[in-house]
Parts: structure tokens; C-alpha cells; sequence
């Protein structure tokens, strides 16, 4: 089986094409676990895993020097997108043995555990980096959505290497976070539309981002109507309807 990070290495410079092509299309998700994140100044915080430092960079337009993010990601290719501002980590989620113990203010995590089987040792390892008082907040695709089976369906038919994602289901984060040592776990399913000025927009911006050059354009289209689901604004713009599970947690102690 190839490596996440042979796949990563290979389909990340789609990727990073795909955020430099539309960088307003995921802005909703960005901003709901930015929000939800609530950075405060002075603060030190891990977007763990990074991949071209999308979250990140929407911390520091937000927040600016302010506060300090550090991208961690094992992918190097996938990292070399990432804004030399930032301190970069190429190390695993689980394992981000270059920063000590009761380091960080908050860990922030968009759409990068679906890949993980077990996640409880990246939690575990999420809450040796946090300081008491600190927390964390991850945004992922939830299962049993239309999000879920068009990366499980259409996108795994089509990239190279398959994607076969372990998503979120219902109450996972709270009995899994919560077993992690975290406490005060809140979830929640939100809708947080793609947005793009047109609909060759949206399939440019998808055959990038996943890599699907295999599929034709159609293909794509119909994929993203049938299990997504696609709204048009009265301006002529579109919107994709995607959704991603969100959750926040404290370390208490
Ligand atoms: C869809 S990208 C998300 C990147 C970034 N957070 C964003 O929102 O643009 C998935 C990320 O998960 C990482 N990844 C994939 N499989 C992984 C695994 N098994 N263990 C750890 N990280 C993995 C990749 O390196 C990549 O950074």
C-alpha cells in the first residue's frame, strides 16, 4: 500500500494550485474553526497537519504577529507551499518530537485525520503539547454525509492512490477526546459552502484539489450535484455544499 506521504508529496502541488487558483472557495470552513478556535495575542498554537499552511495562513490574516502558528506537517513536498513566515515542522501528528511538553496555547487541526485509523495517539499526543488551560480545535469530514461519500466514491474512483477516508461519525470526538485526557468536548455538523464565481470555477478548482485529471469535466459536475449538492446565487455565483464536523475541547489539568 503506498504511503500517505508518497500521496501527499505527489498530489500536493494540485493541491496547493488548487488554494492559489480560488483562494476565497473554502474561506467559510476556514473562518467557522478560526472562530471556534478564538485565538488570543501572545498565544502559541500547532496547525497540525498543515499541508500548504491554508489554516494557518487564515490565523495570520486575521491575527497577524499576534499570534505565533506553527505549521506541522510530514509531507515535504506538501509543505514547500507553506508562507516562510511560519516555523515549519516535517514531523506526524502523533509524533511532534521537536516541541516539549506543556508548550503550546491550542493545536488547530482542518481535514487531516480522516486518514488516520487510530487517532487516539495523535489526541494523546495533542494533549502533551497543550499547557493546562489550553485547548484544541479540529474540523474533519463527518460520516454518513454527502461530503463523506463523494471523496469515498467519485474521488476514490479517480486519484491516484484511491481515498479510502475514516471520517466522523457522531459523538466520536466526545468519547475519544474525552478518553484522551481533554474535557468540555462540544461537536457540532455544519454546512460550510465551496464558493466560486462560476461552475468551470468549480471543476478546475476540484480536479485540482483532489487530483481527479482521470475523470472528464462532466464527470466532476455530476458527481459534485449528486453527492453534494450545488446552490446558485442570484450574483452568478456557486455554491458547493459542503459540510465538515467541527469540535473544541479544554485540558483542564
Ligand atoms: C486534505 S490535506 C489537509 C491539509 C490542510 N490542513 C488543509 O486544510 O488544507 C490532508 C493532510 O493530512 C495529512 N495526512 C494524510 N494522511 C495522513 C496520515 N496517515 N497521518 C498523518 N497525516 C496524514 C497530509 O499530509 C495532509 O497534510
Amino acid at each position: 500500500m503506498t504511503d500517505y506521504k508518497d500521496i501527499f508529496n505527489a498530489r500536493g502541488h494540485l493541491y496547493n494550485e488548487a488554494t492559489l487558483m480560488c483562494p476565497g472557495a473554502r474561506e467559510a470552513e476556514r473562518i467557522a474553526l478560526i472562530n471556534l478556535l478564538n485565538p488570543k495575542a501572545g498565544e502559541t498554537i500547532i496547525d497540525v497537519p498543515a499541508g500548504g499552511g491554508y489554516l494557518a495562513d487564515g490565523i495570520h490574516k486575521q491575527y497577524g504577529s499576534e499570534v505565533t502558528v506553527i505549521c506541522v506537517e510530514p509531507a515535504e513536498q506538501f509543505s514547500a507551499a507553506i508562507d516562510p513566515f511560519f516555523r515549519v515542522i516535517l514531523e506526524p501528528a502523533d509524533a511532534v518530537t521537536s516541541l516539549e511538553d506543556r508548550c503550546l496555547d491550542a493545536v488547530v487541526s482542518l481535514s487531516g485525520l480522516h486518514h488516520i485509523v487510530d487517532k487516539r495517539p495523535t489526541y494523546r499526543e495533542w494533549h502533551r503539547l497543550v499547557r493546562p488551560g489550553g485547548r484544541i480545535a479540529v474540523a474533519d469530514v463527518a460520516s454518513n454525509t454527502g461530503t463523506a461519500d463523494f471523496l469515498n466514491i467519485f474521488v476514490d474512483e479517480f486519484v491516484p492512490g484511491g481515498h479510502n477516508g475514516m471520517f466522523f461519525s457522531e459523538n466520536e470526538w466526545l468519547e475519544q477526546l474525552t478518553e484522551c485526557g481533554f474535557s468540555h468536548v462540544e461537536e457540532e455538523l455544519r454546512s460550510v459552502p465551496w464558493v466560486y464565481d462560476s461552475e468551470d470555477q468549480m471543476i478546475d478548482f476540484c480536479v485540482s484539489l483532489f487530483s481527479l485529471q482521470k475523470a472528464s469535466r462532466q464527470q466532476v459536475l455530476e458527481a459534485i450535484h449528486h453527492y453534494i449538492g450545488v446552490e446558485t446565487e442570484n450574483s452568478g455565483g456557486i455554491r458547493m455544499m459542503w459540510q465538515l464536523r467541527y469540535a473544541r475541547a479544554d485540558k483542564t489539568a
